[in-house]
């Protein structure tokens, strides 16, 4: 099972180092703030970007490339998690053009989708997230994250969450990875599921011991 982690906006170079010292190995991608990026070269894991810039490399000042992110060994980058479309509006035109400039630049994109609350309950969240859906292509991979669930200690049931898995392998033929509120005590249940790739850990991702705890509690399925 792949777990990709989300830092955030969190970290420092202790955590770094911290983190470095004490993870197991494992099929990780750790996705840290910008200034760490350069200081996450290891045996252990690989690493990934929160962020992209949509424009090629030019006169857009606060903006990060990918072909800086892939020069400093960026091998995947989220794209549309909800906290970017939420607090920072990103659209979904904008979230096309970053996947565009990620795969010229053989960075995989890990595009995030995901209905809110009121969507859930109304019962038209699958028109939401089809909609979210037109922007994937080939070479994305796909994490489900209910809004509703991230940060929140709510989890789906573990019907809701495979009827999700189902719906992603049989409408797009991929595996789906889950997030929202993951951690080392249901991230076995949910990764026993069929049709799940593997998991987006947020908050608990800050805590190694955790993360040790969830690599082998999913290894071996
Ligand atoms: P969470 O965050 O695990 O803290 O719910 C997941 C995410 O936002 O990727």
């Amino acid at each position: 099972m792949k777990i990709l982690l989300n830092w955030k906006q969190n970290g420092s170079f202790g955590a770094i180092l911290n983190f470095k010292n004490n993870i197991k190995n494992g099929d990780l991608v750790l996705f840290a703030p910008f200034p760490y990026l350069g200081f996450l070269n290891s045996s252990k894991f690989q690493f990934g970007s929160q962020n992209v810039s949509q424009f090629e490399n030019g006169a857009f000042t606060g903006e990060v490339g990918a072909d800086i992110l892939a020069e400093i060994g960026v091998k995947y980058c989220l794209v549309g998690h909800s906290e970017r479309r939420q607090y920072f509006n990103e659209t979904e035109s904008q979230i096309s053009s970053k996947i565009k400039q990620l795969k010229k630049n053989n960075i995989i994109p890990v595009l995030c989708v995901g209905e809110n609350l009121e969507e859930r309950k109304q019962g038209e969240f699958l028109e939401k997230i089809k909609q979210q859906m037109k922007v994937f292509e080939s070479g994305v991979l796909l994490a489900y994250e209910p809004i509703w669930s991230i940060g929140t200690g709510i989890i789906p049931k573990m019907q809701e969450i495979q009827d999700m898995a189902n719906f992603f392998f049989l409408n797009y033929g991929i595996e789906m990875f889950y997030g929202g509120s993951v951690n080392e005590k249901n991230a076995k249940e949910i990764t026993k599921l069929n049709n799940i790739q593997g998991l987006l850990v947020g908050g608990a991702s800050l805590d190694v011991e955790k993360v040790n705890i969830i690599i082998n509690d999913t290894s071996r399925n």
